[in-house]
């Protein structure tokens, strides 16, 4: 049981280090031009190359307990065998037991013997099996969310009209649970605002997109949907009538046609091509020679960060969200490229709450409110004028920093 033991934690070990030696050829393969550009190829082939040794130290770690092992309990069972032989030569010897009984005896012995000295092997098996697909196991006794998947998934419900209130939400994330992001937010955006989120980076403001998305969940206080908490809701129907315009947006592998219609599945074409003019996209779509059947992602064309970008506000545009955030990207676009995306988030707000988490400034003036994030906490709120307007506030500082940058 011991030895059982110990191979299962070994087993795992060598389970867990394999892991880390694909996790490496995959980030490098994935990342190929980082690593060329910074001439590293004998950095990450020695990287893989010391943890494939881990792999291979434990894996001969094994074998060589399971040898000693096998040759302890091979000792034992012969020693056993000589015993019994030995003991009953002496029996014989004294007239005590006859030769055919101890031959008889001696082959039940083997038998039996055999036998049971084959059960610590395999039960060191069976570990060594337990062991390496713990961690499977792990993940399958994991509980999900609560999402049916069942084709009318996109229906909603209870539809939500736009009203998204933070009442004193504290948050922090499960994997570092002794960091709070988030302490004690609290605003209100009434149906058809636009709420403006800026603060400096890492203060938390995509952490408030994904708690609107519910990928996680407040540890206090709640987000209302309409004046009543999220989880009065079922999951699906407020990702249904939320839209988010992430800050890196990815594309699939596939079409652009099919990469805006990600937005609504059954949308048919005329809607697609409608919501990319509206995006600004439609123009530089049709420029390729095979249009909305231009193949992007891994494997297709690479878009430009504002192509993207357009592709992400046609494909919001398409699922017409009641609830609408936006996560500008930080890498700034040539001013033309600003324009054409700046239009089509403009087309995008309208008639809808949006929540603009925005790094560029002068993209806010417009907002009905505009919350000031700093460490996870809200320090100043307010419009425009109202913020410029505070000599000491962060929002001025900001503003004015840009408006240098600009300038200069
Ligand atoms: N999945 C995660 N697990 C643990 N910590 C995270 C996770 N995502 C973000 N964080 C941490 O939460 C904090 C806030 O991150 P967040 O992405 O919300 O910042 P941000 O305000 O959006 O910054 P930026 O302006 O650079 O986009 C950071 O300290 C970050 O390290
Ligand atoms: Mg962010």
């Amino acid at each position: 049981m011991i030895f059982g033991r110990f191979i299962r934690k070994l087993s795992r070990q060598a389970q867990d280090k394999l892991g880390e030696s694909n996790t490496i050829v995959e980030e490098t393969l994935q990342g190929i031009a980082n690593v060329k550009a910074f001439v590293n190829e004998a950095y990450e082939a020695n990287r893989y190359n010391k943890i494939l040794r881990n792999v291979v130290d434990i894996a001969v770690k094994g074998a060589k307990f399971r040898g000693i092992f096998a040759s302890f309990i091979v000792f034992f069972l012969f020693g056993t065998f000589v015993g019994v032989i030995w003991y009953g030569s002496v029996l014989v010897h004294n007239h005590e037991l006859d030769f055919g009984e101890l031959t008889k005896f001696i082959f039940y012995s083997i038998f039996a013997g055999a036998a049971m000295g084959s059960f610590p092997d395999l039960y060191a098996n069976l570990q060594k099996a337990v062991g390496a697909s713990e961690r499977v196991l792990e993940i399958l006794a994991e509980k999900g969310e609560d999402i049916s998947m069942i084709e009318n998934n996109n229906q909603v419900d209870q539809p939500i009209k736009g009203d998204l209130t933070f009442d004193n939400v504290v948050f922090a994330y499960p994997s570092r649970p002794e960091l709070t992001i988030l302490k004690g937010i609290s605003f209100d955006a009434a149906a058809g605002q636009k709420v403006a989120i800026v603060g400096p980076s890492g203060s938390g403001k995509s952490t408030m997109a994904s708690l609107i998305l519910q990928f996680y969940h407040p540890q206090n206080g709640s987000i209302l949907f309409d004046g009543r908490t999220a989880d009065e809701y079922s999951i699906t129907d407020i990702r249904n009538q939320v839209a988010i315009v992430p800050q890196d947006v990815l594309l699939f592998g596939g079409s652009i046609l099919e990469n805006i219609a990600y937005g609504r599945l059954n949308a048919s074409k005329e809607d697609i091509i409608q919501a990319a003019k509206r995006a600004n996209a439609h123009q530089f779509i049709t420029s390729f020679p095979e249009g909305y059947e231009t193949i992007v992602g891994e494997r297709g064309v690479k878009l430009s960060g504002g192509q993207r970008q357009r592709i992400a506000i046609a494909r919001a545009l398409l699922k017409n969200p009641s609830i609408l955030i936006l996560d500008e990207a930080t890498s700034s676009l040539d001013s033309e490229s600003e324009r054409l995306v700046q239009e089509a988030l403009e087309e995008l707000m309208k008639d809808r709450t949006s929540i603009i988490i925005a790094h560029r400034l002068s993209t806010i003036r417009e907002a009905d409110k505009i919350i000031v994030l700093e460490k996870g906490e809200i320090i100043e709120s307010g419009n425009h004028a109202e913020l410029i307007g505070n000599e000491q506030g962060l929002y001025r500082y900001l503003s004015q920093l840009q408006f240098e940058t600009q300038a200069g």
